[in-house]
């Protein structure tokens, strides 16, 4: 059974479609730790629904970046986890989980990257009017979205799109696909066993 985390800071929606897709689907794996920098966030409910153990820590009462992500990889060991698959969480991957995990943390954002990469990457697009927008999985490095490109999905733009319907188009995008390429990445075949 392969045993993956996943990383988010709010809604949780997408850990929401992934885990969704995982139980329905059967697959030889599990989420066996959510991370989240925000106790007061959604997913942590979400999680709880699914039994799923999280890990949910105020950055603020470590002493610094390194400490918290030394408390973060003593979780991920003890729940075997061998993809970090970050899901909305907003904050830069540092040093210490780069060295620990490096090649094996995804993200995915709301954009075609290179373009728009940051916060805000809809609402940037939808004020640029472009005419396709999309998502992009990538491997995470020490940048913000960069990393290799896995996967990118587009959407195009109609006239009668708004600001609300694209970031809709997107969020669809996402649950989606999200659940197909860490599927694929760890190793299951399409009935979401090991091959
Ligand atoms: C998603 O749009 C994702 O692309 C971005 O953060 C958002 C998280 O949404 N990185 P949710 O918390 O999964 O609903």
């Amino acid at each position: 059974m392969k045993k993956f985390a996943v990383f988010a800071s709010g809604n949780g929606s997408n850990f929401e479609a992934i885990v969704t897709r995982l139980k329905e689907e059967n697959w030889d794996a599990e989420v066996s730790l959510l991370v989240c920098d925000n106790l007061e966030a959604k997913v942590l409910e979400r999680a709880e629904a699914f039994s799923i153990p999280s890990f949910a820590f105020q950055p603020k009462s470590y002493e610094n970046k390194p400490a918290f992500e030394r408390a973060i990889i003593e979780q991920l060991r003890l729940h075997e986890v061998e993809l970090i698959v970050l899901a909305g969480y907003m904050r830069l991957i540092g040093d210490t989980l780069l060295k620990a995990y490096g090649g094996k943390i995804i993200n995915i954002h709301p954009s075609l990257l290179p373009a728009f990469p940051g916060i805000d990457a809809v609402g940037k697009a939808y004020r640029a009017g472009v005419k396709v927008a999309g998502i992009t999985v990538h491997y995470v490095d020490e940048g913000m979205d960069t990393g290799p490109i896995i996967a990118q999905k587009a959407v195009e733009i109609g006239e009668g799109d708004t600001l609300e319907t694209i970031e809709q188009h997107i969020h669809e995008l996402e649950h989606k696909h999200y659940p197909s390429v860490i599927k694929e990445l760890l190793g299951l075949n399409s009935r979401g066993e090991k091959q």
